[in-house]
């Protein structure tokens, strides 16, 4: 810092610049070479150039900021940039609506794939004040400004809604930003506030969740958590068995789950600079027991044989009801179901991979603790899917030294004639192996010979010994690891994988014989999940996690299932699509399936090196 100078640091963007006492922060921001959006040129009159101080003095809140921004966000040091200056170094963070976009980077990823057409538009309104002699409701003159300024439409609204506008209509001056699903109006904010959505894909372990621009599709942030219901279960059947048979189990999970996507909600709309009166609807997908306990609908008939759901169709249910803290008249679309074992999120995955539209006959494969296989034959026009219990061996579970994909964790092995070579996340010392190091390190481990074809561990192999209860291979020697002591895989571990590669691969073996699919004529096979966009496609094609089909193409999309909850969050007429998927999509229960359990059995031997 100069000596009449403060310096203004403003993140997560990283720039500094130093700047005369007394500057205001739109100034600092342009200084330092940040577009940060300010409609109204810094008049505080649009509300679009919102900051929030995370440390440093700064002029006190005037009329404007009370304008634009409530008590609450006052309070967690938000301030319109135009209207705020320094008396000190101060730490800006600059949330991404804040900024100015560029154009083409606005229309990129999913907004460029699809047409916007969400559920719920923003309309700016100004409405009179009342007076002695225009006695109309705060409501009816919103209606009637409505009315005027974007036509007749029998606009409505519920008495929660009703609730959020007299106070606001009055701070505002009756200047406000209506939001509305079709005619009915589902949130009030001060003007300029862009409509926001958020999407979630709730998993059995994690959540992730994103916050999207409905009018450009822009993601603002992202972010996971872990699933707060682990607590009761690292599975979904127990989870089921906690919810039917305690009084209020399903009630419980229910109000634990919702606490865990409002804690999402609130990181969420820090990140993004936004109020969560902003999130005006929200689209969440899971597998079909997650998506019912959330809805506290009864799980017991999901639990057992034949494993039916409560309910298969799209549902929209008030967020409020869910007791999700976004705008008062907020929606919240729960995306269709197939059946009890694949759920909204494979139909998202479908959706987000854009499966159901391959010219050709093509596979989806969302590889996690349960697998779910589609099989898409465009001819016949249909999809048939199967779920597979792979087990949680690829996070990591059940692995004497596995761990997830976090700082530390072998994600990829090379055995050479000089020994073993491994790379770590982050470059940190070894800790632990995550799914997509264990899945590299069986398959080296059966390229050089360290086991055979039946996953037994070659004692005479360099890096083997013996352990108390069989052999086991030395991927990182104590020197080198970060806890002190060996990284091995033992003879468990690969067993743990051989069941569950074996899982996967008989599971689309059998629906390839259930579907009297040749291999040669599948053209395409997407791997999605989190776990399968890290995944070495050599290493998981050399162990057989994957058939080696002659004609195919393998493709890694990342996290599909949250890219279709994304599109169908934006876009009426992806929900559509996604109702029409669940409804060509056919089931097959594998265990049911002749020749399934030889096909398991045979699938659990390494396939023959290329
Ligand atoms: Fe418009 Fe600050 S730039 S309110």
């Amino acid at each position: 810092m100069g000596e009449s100078t403060f310096e203004i640091d403003f993140e997560p963007i990283g720039k500094r610049v130093d700047v005369a006492p007394g500057t205001n922060l739109l100034e600092a921001a342009r200084q330092a070479g940040i577009g940060l959006a300010s409609v109204c040129g810094g008049e505080g009159t649009c509300g679009r150039c919102r900051v929030t101080i995370m440390s440093g003095e700064v002029s006190a809140p005037v009329d404007a900021d009370r304008r634009f921004l409530s008590q609450l966000e006052l309070t967690s040091g938000q301030r319109l940039a135009c209207r705020c200056q320094v008396h000190s170094d101060v730490k800006v963070q600059v949330p991404k609506a804040s900024l100015v976009t560029d154009q083409r980077l606005q229309v990129s990823g999913v907004a460029r794939q699809m047409q916007i057409e969400a559920a719920v538009h923003a309309y700016e309104i100004e409405a009179p004040e009342p007076t002695l002699h225009d006695l109309r409701s705060d409501l009816d003159r919103i209606i009637d400004a409505l009315e005027t300024m974007h036509g007749r439409r029998k606009w409505f609204a519920e008495p929660a809604v009703v609730r959020t506008l007299s106070a606001l209509a009055r701070r505002t001056g009756w200047r406000l930003t209506v939001y509305a699903r079709h005619n009915e109006i589902v949130g009030f904010e001060a003007p300029g506030r862009k409509p926001i959505g958020f999407a979630a894909d709730l998993g059995t372990t994690k959540i992730a969740g994103y916050l999207v621009d409905l009018e450009t599709g822009e993601e603002l942030a992202a972010s996971g958590i872990m699933n707060p219901q682990i607590g009761y279960g690292e599975d979904v059947i127990s989870r089921m068995v906690h919810a039917t048979r305690h009084d209020d189990g399903s009630a419980e999970l229910a109000r634990v789950v919702r606490e865990g996507l409002n804690n999402l909600i609130i990181a969420l709309a820090f990140q993004a600079g936004v109020s969560q009166e902003q999130i005006v609807e929200a689209c969440i997908v899971g597998n079909t027991a997650m998506t019912h306990l959330l809805l506290d609908l009864p799980v017991h008939q999901l639990s057992v044989s034949p494993f039916v759901a409560a309910t298969s169709t799209a549902l929209d249910v008030k967020a409020r009801d869910l007791q999700l803290e976004m705008a008062a008249g907020a929606y919240v679309h729960v995306l269709p179901c197939v059946g009890g074992f694949v759920g909204a999120d494979h139909v998202a995955m479908i959706l987000g991979s854009d499966l159901d539209r391959k010219p050709y006959v093509a596979v989806g494969v969302d590889i996690g603790t349960n697998t779910e296989i589609a099989l898409l034959k465009p001819n016949e026009k249909t999809l048939t899917s199967a779920s597979c219990a792979s087990g949680p061996a690829f996070e990591g579970a059940h692995i004497r030294d596995g761990m997830r994909a976090s700082t530390g964790a072998i994600e990829a092995v090379k055995i050479t004639a000089t020994g073993v070579q491994i790379k770590t996340i982050d470059n940190a010392p070894p800790v632990g192996v995550c799914g997509s190091g264990i899945v590299d390190a069986i398959a080296e481990m059966y390229r050089s010979g360290v086991i055979n074809n039946r996953g037994r561990i070659n004692r005479e192999a360099p890096g083997v010994r013996k352990n108390e209860k069989g052999y086991e291979f030395i991927l990182a020697p104590a020197e080198i690891s970060g806890t002190g002591r060996d990284i091995v895989i033992t003879q468990a571990d690969v067993n743990e994988i051989q069941l569950a590669k074996g899982a996967i691969a008989s599971g689309l073996e059998t629906l390839m014989a259930a579907t009297g699919t040749a291999p040669e004529e599948i053209q395409e096979v997407i791997v999605a999940g989190a776990f399968g966009s890290y995944l070495n496609l050599d290493s998981a094609l050399a162990i057989g996690l994957l058939p080696r089909l002659p004609n195919a193409k393998y493709v890694q999309v990342g996290n599909a299932a949250g890219v279709g909850a994304k599109m169908a969050l934006l876009s009426l007429k992806e929900r559509r699509r996604a109702q029409q998927i669940m409804q060509r999509t056919g089931y097959i229960e594998l265990t049911t399936q002749p020749d399934f359990n030889s096909r398991f059995a045979m699938s659990m031997l390494f396939p023959k090196q290329s």
